[in-house]
Parts: C-alpha cells; sequence; structure tokens
C-alpha cells in the first residue's frame, strides 16, 4: 500500500480548490478568494470567536446586553447611576444633587458581565458599576465595594494606572498591547488564534501563497501541569495566586491554582489538564453529565469509582462556590469529597 496524501498536502487541495471556486463565482476577473483559518480549520475558526474568550470585550455596535436594556439605573453611595442606550451608543451618567458627569462607552469588558473601561481627560478608569447578567441590572464592581466616592469622578470610577489598563486589554483582547505599550489602534476584541497559536498566522501567509510552513506548536501536546501554566496566563497560575497571597474564596476564579490543590491533579497526566474537560474552541459546557467522561478515564480504571453515584461526578464534587461582592457563582476546581458546612479550603 502507498502512503496516501499526508493531511496538509489535503488540507492544501481542499484550500486551493476553494479558492478556485470563489474566484470563478466573480464572474469575469477571477479572484482568490481571501484565505482565513477557517479555509482549513473550519470547525475552530467558526464556533471561537462566539465564545466568551473569542469575544472578551465588546465595542458600542456589539453590545447587545446594552441594547436589550436600554435604560439601566443604579443608587449607589449617594449617587445615580444611568446607563442609557440611544442610536446604538451607550452613555454612562453618574450624578448627585449638584451635578452630572456623562461619559461615552467604547470599551464594555466581558461577554456576560459588562464592566467599562471609560476615558475622561486623557486617563482610563474602571467604571464603579458593572452591568451583571445574573440580575439583569447594575451593581458595584466587584472589589470595589469598599471604596467610598468623594466626587462624581471617584463615583463614576477607579482610575487605572496605565499599567493595570494595559493588563486589561492583555486578556481580553488580542494586538492591543505592545511591549508594555497601549496599541488601541490595532486592538481587536476577544482572544483570537494568534493569541494562543503563536505565529499563525505566519503560517496561514505562508501556506496561503503556496510556500511549505512550520506549523504552529502542537498546544494538544502539552500536560496537565504545562497546560495549566499557558490559560494560567490570563486565569492565574498558581505561582500568581500564591506570590499575591490571593487566599480564601476570591480564588475560586482561578482554576489552576485549585485543580492544583486537588489529589487528582498529577501534573505529568493529560488525563487532568484544562483541555481534558473544556475545548478552548467552544464555549463552557454548563450539563454536569458531560463531564463524566473525563472523571471515569481515571477512576474507573480500578472498579467502583464512587460509593454513592454513578454519574454526575461534579455535582457533588466542584461544587459551586459563590464568588464574593457579586452575583455570581464558579465552580471549585478543586475536586474533593465535600460535606455540607465545611470551610472553603485555601
Ligand atoms: C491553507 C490551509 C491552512 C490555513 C489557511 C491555515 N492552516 Fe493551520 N494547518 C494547516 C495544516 C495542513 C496543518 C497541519 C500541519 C502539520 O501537521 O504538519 C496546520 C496546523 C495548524 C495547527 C497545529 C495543529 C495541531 O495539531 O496542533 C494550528 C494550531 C493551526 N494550524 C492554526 C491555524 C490558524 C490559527 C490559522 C489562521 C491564522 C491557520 N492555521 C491557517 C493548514 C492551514
Ligand atoms: C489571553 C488570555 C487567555 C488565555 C491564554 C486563556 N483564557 Fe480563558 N478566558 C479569558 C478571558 C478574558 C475570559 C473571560 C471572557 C469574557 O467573559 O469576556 C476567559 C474565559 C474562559 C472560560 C469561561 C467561559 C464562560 O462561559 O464563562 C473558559 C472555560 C476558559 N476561559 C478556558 C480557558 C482554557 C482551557 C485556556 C487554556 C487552553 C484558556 N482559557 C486560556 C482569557 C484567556
Ligand atoms: C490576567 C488576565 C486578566 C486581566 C489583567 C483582567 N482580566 Fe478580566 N477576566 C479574565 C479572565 C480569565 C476572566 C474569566 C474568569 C473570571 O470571570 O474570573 C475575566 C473576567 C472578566 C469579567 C467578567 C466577564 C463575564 O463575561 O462575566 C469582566 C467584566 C472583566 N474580566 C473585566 C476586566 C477589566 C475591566 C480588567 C482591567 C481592570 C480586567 N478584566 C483585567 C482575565 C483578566
Ligand atoms: C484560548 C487559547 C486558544 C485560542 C484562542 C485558540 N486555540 Fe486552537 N488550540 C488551543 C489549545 C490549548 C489546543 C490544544 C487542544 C488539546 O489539548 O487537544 C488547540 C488546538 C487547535 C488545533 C488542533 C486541533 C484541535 O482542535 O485539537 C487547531 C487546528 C486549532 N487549535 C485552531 C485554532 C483556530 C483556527 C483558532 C481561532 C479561530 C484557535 N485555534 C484559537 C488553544 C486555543
Ligand atoms: C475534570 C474536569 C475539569 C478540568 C480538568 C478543568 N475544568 Fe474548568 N470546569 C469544569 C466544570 C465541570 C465547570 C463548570 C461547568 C458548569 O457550569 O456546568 C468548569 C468551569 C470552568 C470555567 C467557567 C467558570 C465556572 O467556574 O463556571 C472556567 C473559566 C474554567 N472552567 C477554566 C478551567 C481551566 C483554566 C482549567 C485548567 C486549569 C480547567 N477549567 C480545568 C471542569 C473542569
Ligand atoms: C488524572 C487522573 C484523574 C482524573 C481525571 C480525576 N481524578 Fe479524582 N483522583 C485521582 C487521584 C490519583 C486521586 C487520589 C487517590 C488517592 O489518594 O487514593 C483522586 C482522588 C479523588 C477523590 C477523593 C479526594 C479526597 O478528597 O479524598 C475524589 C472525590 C475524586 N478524585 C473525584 C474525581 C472527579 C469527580 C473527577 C472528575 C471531575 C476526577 N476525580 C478526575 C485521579 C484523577
Ligand atoms: C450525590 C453526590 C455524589 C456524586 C454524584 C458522586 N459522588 Fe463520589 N462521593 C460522594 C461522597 C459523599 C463521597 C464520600 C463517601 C464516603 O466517604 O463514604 C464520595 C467519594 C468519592 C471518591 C473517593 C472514594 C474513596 O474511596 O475515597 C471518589 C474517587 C469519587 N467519589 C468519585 C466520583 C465519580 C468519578 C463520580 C461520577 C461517576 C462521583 N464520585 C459521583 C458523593 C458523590
Amino acid at each position: 500500500m502507498t502512503a496516501g496524501p499526508r493531511p496538509a498536502t489535503q488540507a492544501w487541495l481542499a484550500a486551493a480548490a476553494c479558492v478556485a471556486l470563489a474566484g470563478g463565482a466573480h464572474g469575469a476577473t477571477p479572484r482568490p478568494a481571501q484565505t482565513t483559518c477557517a479555509t482549513c480549520h473550519r470547525a475552530q475558526a467558526q464556533s471561537q470567536p462566539h465564545t466568551s474568550m473569542g469575544i472578551g470585550l465588546e465595542l458600542p455596535p456589539n453590545q447587545e446586553s446594552l441594547e436589550a436594556h436600554p435604560k439601566l439605573t443604579l443608587e449607589a453611595n449617594g449617587y445615580r447611576y444611568q446607563i442609557e442606550r440611544k442610536n446604538g451608543v451607550s452613555t454612562y451618567t453618574v450624578s448627585d444633587g449638584s451635578g452630572a458627569l456623562t461619559l461615552p462607552i467604547r470599551y464594555a469588558f466581558g461577554a456576560r458581565n459588562l464592566t467599562f473601561v471609560l476615558e475622561y481627560q486623557g486617563r482610563f478608569y474602571e467604571s464603579l458599576v458593572t452591568y451583571y447578567a445574573e440580575i439583569e441590572g447594575l451593581g458595584i464592581t466587584m472589589g470595589d465595594d469598599r471604596i467610598k466616592p468623594h466626587n462624581l469622578t471617584e463615583a463614576m470610577g477607579r482610575q487605572t494606572s496605565e499599567q493595570e489598563i494595559a493588563d486589561c486589554f492583555g486578556c481580553h483582547a488580542t494586538g492591543a498591547v505592545s511591549g508594555a505599550k497601549l496599541t488601541l489602534a490595532s486592538m481587536q476584541p476577544g482572544v483570537n488564534c494568534e493569541h494562543c497559536h503563536t505565529g499563525a498566522d505566519a503560517h496561514m501567509q505562508a501556506m496561503a501563497g503556496g510556500k511549505p510552513a512550520p506549523a504552529p506548536r502542537k498546544l494538544g501536546e502539552m500536560a496537565a501541569e504545562e497546560m495549566s501554566s499557558f490559560c494560567g496566563e490570563c486565569h492565574h497560575t498558581w505561582e500568581t495566586v500564591v506570590r499575591q497571597r490571593l487566599f480564601g474564596q476570591k480564588n475560586v476564579r482561578f482554576q489552576p491554582y485549585r485543580l492544583a490543590l486537588s489529589k487528582c491533579f498529577l501534573g505529568d497526566d493529560k488525563r487532568i489538564r484544562c483541555t481534558a474537560c473544556h475545548d478552548p474552541h467552544v464555549e463552557v459546557i454548563r450539563e454536569d453529565a458531560h463531564y463524566d467522561r473525563a472523571c471515569l478515564s481515571c477512576h474507573a480504571v480500578s472498579g467502583k469509582a464512587c460509593p454513592k453515584a454513578d454519574k454526575n461526578c461534579v455535582s457533588c464534587h466542584m461544587p459551586k462556590v459563590p464568588v464574593l461582592g457579586a452575583p455570581m457563582v464558579f465552580n471549585d476546581h478543586n475536586i474533593r469529597v465535600t460535606h455540607a458546612g465545611d470551610p472553603y479550603p485555601w
């Protein structure tokens, strides 16, 4: 038997066929259709941009939650907040007895809950109020409940350093930071292919030009520990949590740290890495039974996995923990046996 074409060749032939077809459809002057990742990696390219990670932050035309709730208000700290949508643009107003401050909302961070990064007099602020999907309304931004504003500017938002704002864009967008400087002109919202697959753009251009190109690194080769550090660049690594002493219930958001606390975490194993349970190209699946296969890949090996149940493992062993100061619930990645009333471990 002769060796079949390598997948590379097959994909390339398919791409060439697409280009030819698309060019022909335009009539007299055939132009090659633009090659994108979707030309060859259809599944990932179609789903990933619509995930929370792919969205990351929303610019005015895409702020659907604000479109759906054209007038949002909140009274807090003696101030009145109002977010109003008109002609596809939202404004953020904070007022007290003496006056009002109104700013346009350009950067709405998040895909479900939205915190606004506002510009005022050449500086950046993180809005003091956040839109929370759970309550379909406004609440104080997580972590800001202890701020007691003294004037309209302080009530509007928390002034951030250049570094902090660059970090926000670094995790929620692509191409927004170069060195440590903000480069918002080239910013694309969301975590896109190139952000995780370094070298993918060059790979695509070479492939499209018919040149041999090194494929981006196969991220699927990473074992648990390395994968946790990779995702932890944005989801917080174990080291970051320990160094910054982020202990207590607030660290339930930092899965690489929580997972490493679990007895299940075997660092050189692939069965407990992030992608054993999550495909980063699709939205997280909110269905307990979906995760049984991952648990049983280790626990079914020798006899009965659990004395209590044989399905929906995560419903008991990855308990839901409320995030302090915000109407949000996270699933504790410290997989374990829990009992009612147990304190939160670490
Ligand atoms: C013309 C077709 C083509 C285009 C366009 C293309 N790729 Fe690829 N890509 C391939 C082929 C073929 C391979 C497999 C190469 C190999 O295994 O040696 C590959 C490999 C990869 C891999 C490694 C896969 C693995 O197994 O881990 C990643 C990641 C990747 N491409 C991402 C991208 C991204 C992101 C884009 C868009 C920026 C893109 N590719 C555009 C054809 C293409
Ligand atoms: C460049 C930064 C970055 C990297 C790297 C990253 N993430 Fe994310 N991820 C985010 C951001 C930002 C969000 C929140 C997006 C939002 O809701 O707007 C997020 C959200 C998620 C969500 C939640 C989706 C939801 O429905 O709430 C999952 C699951 C997730 N990431 C898994 C992963 C995994 C697995 C990896 C590693 C393979 C990874 N992430 C790597 C930035 C990143
Ligand atoms: C180290 C990377 C990182 C930095 C820096 C960062 N974020 Fe995030 N952010 C994430 C990740 C990962 C998530 C998803 C998990 C979570 O909700 O904790 C997230 C979630 C969010 C959410 C909730 C999203 C949703 O859909 O529910 C908002 C809002 C948000 N971030 C805004 C900001 C703002 C504003 C800043 C800057 C002041 C910022 N973030 C800085 C990584 C980061
Ligand atoms: C948040 C990080 C992240 C983003 C963004 C991302 N990928 Fe991936 N991708 C991964 C990881 C991690 C793997 C390895 C999955 C595993 O462990 O099997 C992967 C694997 C792949 C593979 C190999 C086949 C597979 O699914 O295992 C292809 C092809 C690919 N990605 C294409 C893309 C394309 C195209 C985009 C943009 C539309 C994209 N990726 C965006 C993290 C990412
Ligand atoms: C053994 C399976 C498993 C592994 C491994 C795993 N997760 Fe999860 N993850 C889950 C489950 C289950 C949920 C909750 C889904 C739901 O809401 O129903 C979840 C939810 C999430 C969320 C959404 C926030 C939340 O708590 O609802 C993020 C973000 C996330 N995981 C990131 C990661 C990262 C990063 C890693 C690697 C460090 C990882 N996960 C490893 C099972 C896993
Ligand atoms: C990589 C293999 C692996 C995976 C995947 C895995 N576990 Fe484990 N798990 C282990 C090991 C190893 C131990 C420790 C056994 C011991 O100490 O005897 C353990 C221990 C446990 C314990 C007892 C912990 C304690 O506090 O005593 C529970 C409960 C558990 N696992 C449930 C799960 C569930 C639920 C899942 C899926 C969400 C899962 N495991 C996924 C390997 C794994
Ligand atoms: C209804 C809640 C519930 C569900 C669902 C559940 N478990 Fe358990 N599991 C428990 C409790 C409670 C214990 C502790 C039992 C004891 O100590 O007597 C336990 C114990 C365990 C242990 C430790 C056993 C030992 O000998 O130390 C493992 C491993 C485990 N479960 C895995 C799983 C897996 C895998 C699944 C899914 C197939 C699962 N569990 C589903 C409640 C549950």
